[in-house]
């Protein structure tokens, strides 16, 4: 199984990092391509319970080398406290590389996320306040710093000069105080310093990968509906999520993926504000929350849930260009005597099959169900899919065929044994890339 590029199908948090753990174990490389801290996977295995942010999921499994490529928003100072953590834990970290071209969150980025956030008023995204939207800015508005500019003192001061300036006028515009160019360039050269060690041009490491044949796992962030350019913009992140994202952000070539896997949970949940068709603001999407311990892993913040939505799971199956998909929690609804899956919406009575993009029309969609029987009986220990209960089956193979992707993974659990292998993700042979 050469490349792998695994992506989250709605909004985030569907259990990513529990699959690239579990994947890893067979990989040579795991790399993350979009995305900052505002991300928080969690991996449960025999080394502990672990919440990710920035550190690729792939960091247990021995001898893979874990890679956080340019397309990612790096905070230094939350890496380097992973680092630690990690290393704390017994992990060898020595297998870590950061891109030189990896742009950098800085004290100012976090300020002016939740300055602007403040300022949206009712109109707020709900962000992580990490600073991601000002850091992507800035990369864009071509003010930012990468990794790389941070380790040579003469293009740090040139950089951080033009930034600091372009920053300070817009503190002042929210009546802040200025920031002071010499804190700031001494706390970067000290944060940069410690990670040094790590910094590479990630793009040939992965790319010699790839051409000598080995296992490549992309560890996606977000969730397609979180995409800067698909999602349900603008209550979006600011990096694109998707698969095609892992070009731009690990420079990857076209043609040099064998699968893209998308991560369904097996209900739907958002964290932030938004429109959320299939949201449930009653008892059910209370049970949903308190049954999965739906709260957020970088944030805490509870996390809205509601049945699974199989209209954005079908657009978000499309832009991804899944070839296979895995649902995980189906054990959160081992006790619902039914199940619903939404299959369409209505506005004002009209049926709509496809996902808006219109936010206004998004927000008068009225979700269209299909209720399934629910199995009652627990399924956390099964791992074989013929011995799932005959209703979870047709629950599956119903979601499979509305979004058009074969489930071959099936997560009945957080821990990594906790999965049902259906089918093989990859069935090209190992060094035959024509790509
Ligand atoms: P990510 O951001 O996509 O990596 O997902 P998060 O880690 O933010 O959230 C997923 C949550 O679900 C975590 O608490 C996982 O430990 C948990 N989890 C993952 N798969 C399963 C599963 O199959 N069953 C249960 N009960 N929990 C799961
Ligand atoms: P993982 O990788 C869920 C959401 C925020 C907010 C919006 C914009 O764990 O699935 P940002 O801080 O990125 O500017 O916030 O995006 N968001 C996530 N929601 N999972 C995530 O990551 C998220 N990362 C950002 O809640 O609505
Ligand atoms: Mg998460």
């Amino acid at each position: 199984m050469p490349s792998i590029i695994v992506v989250g199908a709605h909004w985030g948090d569907e259990g990513k990092g529990k699959i690239v753990d579990m994947v890893a174990q067979k990989a040579d490389m795991v790399v993350r391509y979009a995305g900052g801290d505002n991300a928080g996977h969690t991996v449960i295995n025999n080394h502990g319970k672990f919440g990710l942010h920035l550190v690729p999921s792939g960091i247990f499994a021995k001898g893979v080398i874990c890679v956080i490529a340019n397309g990612v928003a790096v905070n230094l100072e939350s890496l380097a406290k992973e680092v630690d953590s990690l290393e704390k834990s017994g992990i060898d970290m020595s297998r870590l590389r950061i891109s030189d071209k990896a742009h950098v969150v800085l004290p100012y980025h976090i300020q002016l996320d939740g300055l602007e956030e403040k300022a949206r008023g009712d109109d707020a995204i709900g962000t992580t306040k990490r600073g991601i939207g000002p850091m992507y800015q800035d990369k864009v508005g071509r003010i930012g710093i990468r990794v790389g500019d941070l380790l040579d003192p003469d293009q740090l001061a040139s950089r951080l000069g033009i930034a600091v300036e372009g920053k300070n006028s817009q503190l002042q515009h929210y009546g802040e105080k200025p920031v002071s160019y010499e804190a700031l360039y001494a706390w970067c050269r000290k944060l940069v310093e410690r990670l040094a060690k790590y910094v590479c041009p990630t793009e040939d490491l992965i790319n010699d990968a790839l051409d000598k044949g080995k296992t490549v796992i992309f560890e996606g962030a977000q969730g397609a509906l979180l995409d800067v350019e698909f999602g349900t913009y603008p209550f979006v992140t600011s990096s694109s999520t998707i698969a095609a994202g892992v070009y731009p952000g690990a420079g990857l070539r076209p043609r040099a993926i064998d699968c893209v896997l998308g991560i369904f949970k097996a209900y739907t949940t958002r964290v932030g504000t938004g429109p959320f068709p299939t949201e449930l603001l009653d008892a059910t999407g209370n049970r949903i929350r308190e049954r999965a311990h739906e709260f957020g892993t970088t944030t805490g913040r509870p996390r809205r849930c509601g049945w699974f939505d199989a209209v954005a799971g079908k657009y978000s199956a499309r832009i991804n260009g899944m070839t296979a998909g895995a649902i995980t929690r189906l054990d959160v609804l081992d006790d619902f005597k039914s199940v619903k899956i939404c299959t369409g919406y209505t506005i004002e009575g009209k049926v709509v099959n496809h996902f808006p993009a219109n936010l206004h029309h998004l927000r008068l969609c009225k979700p269209v169900y299909e209720e399934l029987p629910g199995w009652m009986e627990p399924t956390s220990h099964l791992r074989d899919f013929s011995k799932l209960p005959k209703n979870a089956k047709a629950y599956i193979k119903r979601i499979e065929k509305l979004v058009g992707v074969p489930m071959k993974l099936i997560s009945i659990g957080p821990r990594r044994e906790e999965t049902i292998e259906v089918a093989p993700l990859v069935t090209v042979k190992k060094g035959k890339r024509k790509g």
